[in-house]
């Protein structure tokens, strides 16, 4: 396995005691830590540079201007894009989702149509969806989960054939589950029937390589704090004919070209997408973490993630009454695990691994319909990053024993 050790000395947050032992923060699925390139960034800009974007024409205007639109070509790269006008800064994913699930689907959708998910969705690839059928009367149906936590894929290619299919969506790697998605083929058969497709990568992307060009989808989303870089930031990429046809959403500042008190007229993409003062300072902070991120190498932080999750998973199969959701060893997943053990409530196991320094996350995970799917009430999720160590895994599964004996 690559030896990330060293990068640990990037992340203060990580040489903390926790209840008396050193910190395991295995919740990065949840959130990410920072590095330390990645903080000094953000002081940097705040001491050096900081000013709007876009809009003055005095010096520190412009730097800030020219970093801001370095990241939306670093971004492009990173994910493959054709162009940096493919690419819209947002919040997050949720907030990605939610433009698409408006502007696109109140324009394209008409009563009827069908939109395609899937069973093992986020609520924010779910909900959005949700709103926009009740919004444009059409209908969302969903590919079953099949009992080793992937998707029934003969099930997606019947409903994309049953004809009024609008949109497919569909999640790159499960946060509950760890399933990687075979998001290539799906577009393919959704571009086919000439389907639009959004991916939901907030798992996916700064874990493994992404190419939106490869995959083939229309949309793909994601979130920088889970990839080393602040809260508040996060990516919408859309390929160019389609946001070429889609209206603007938020009205304000920066997306126009002309207005009149009698009407308005609006910039191309991205600017068409990104109205107001855009969260500077993050999109900065984005870029630093990309940087970080290539310096190791996207192959290096996967291969690392891929032997964790492989090594745990077999581990954790010694914790009597454990059962771990999701494909079983040695199919590849995302570096993550959830599991209910039959002696212990998440919630409360979560809180007993807490008192031991462990940070592990608890709960349904934002995925009631999957969770339901697998009888559970949730679970208990360890995920990993680049940061993370076998020792740490181990440590995971020592608590894990310890638990047992706490509960019964
Ligand atoms: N989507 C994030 C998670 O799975 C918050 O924890």
């Amino acid at each position: 396995m690559p030896d990330l050790s060293h990068r640990r000395a990037d992340f203060p947050i990580l040489h903390q005691q926790v209840g008396g032992h050193p910190l395991i923060y295995l919740d990065s699925a949840a959130s990410s830590q920072k590095p330390r390139q990645v903080i000094d960034a953000l002081v940097r800009y705040y001491e050096r540079d900081n000013a709007n974007v876009h809009r003055g024409l005095h010096e520190l205007s412009n730097r800030a201007t020219e970093q801001f639109e370095a990241v939306r070509a670093k971004v492009a790269r990173f994910i493959g894009a054709a162009s940096a006008d493919e690419v819209i800064f947002t919040r997050g994913t949720t907030e990605g989702v939610n433009l698409v699930a408006q502007v696109w689907a109140s324009h394209f959708l008409r009563p009827g149509d069908v939109i395609v998910s899937t069973g093992m969705e986020h609520h924010s690839n779910l909900v959005p969806w949700q709103l926009a059928a009740e919004r444009c009367g059409a209908v969302v149906k969903y590919v079953p989960v099949l009992e080793d936590g992937t998707l029934d894929l003969a099930a997606l290619r019947a409903l994309l054939e049953e004809g009024s299919v609008k949109l497919l969506t569909c999640v790159h790697v499960s946060n509950s589950l760890g399933t990687i998605n075979p998001v290539a083929q799906i577009c393919a058969w959704a571009r086919a029937l000439g389907i639009t497709t959004l991916v939901d990568g907030a798992q996916a992307v700064g874990h493994m390589p992404v190419d939106v060009q490869a995959i083939g989808c229309d949309f793909y989303v994601f979130s920088g704090h889970k990839i080393c870089a602040p809260t508040g930031i996060g990516v919408l990429y859309g390929r160019a004919e389609v946001l070429a046809n889609m209206p603007p959403w938020h009205g304000g500042g920066e997306m126009i070209d002309s207005v009149t008190l009698e009407g308005s007229t609006y910039k191309q993409a991205p600017a068409r997408f990104e109205a107001g003062t855009p969260d500077i300072a993050g999109v900065i902070g984005l870029g630093a973490a990309i940087d970080y991120l290539e310096g190791i190498g996207i192959e290096v932080i996967h291969a690392h993630g891929q032997e964790l999750i492989q090594a745990t998973l077999q581990k954790l199969q010694t914790v009597p009454g454990l059962r771990v959701l999701g494909p079983p060893p040695p199919v590849q997943r995302g570096s993550l695990a959830a599991f209910s053990l039959a002696c212990a409530h998440p919630h409360d196991l979560v809180e007993y691994a807490n008192t031991k320094g462990l940070a592990l996350r608890g709960g349904h995970h934002c995925t009631q319909p999957l969770m339901r799917r697998f009888g559970v009430v949730g679970t208990s999720r360890a995920s990993f990053y680049l940061y993370n160590t076998h020792a740490e895994a181990d440590r995971l599964v020592e608590v894990l024993h310890q638990a047992v004996k706490f509960f019964s």
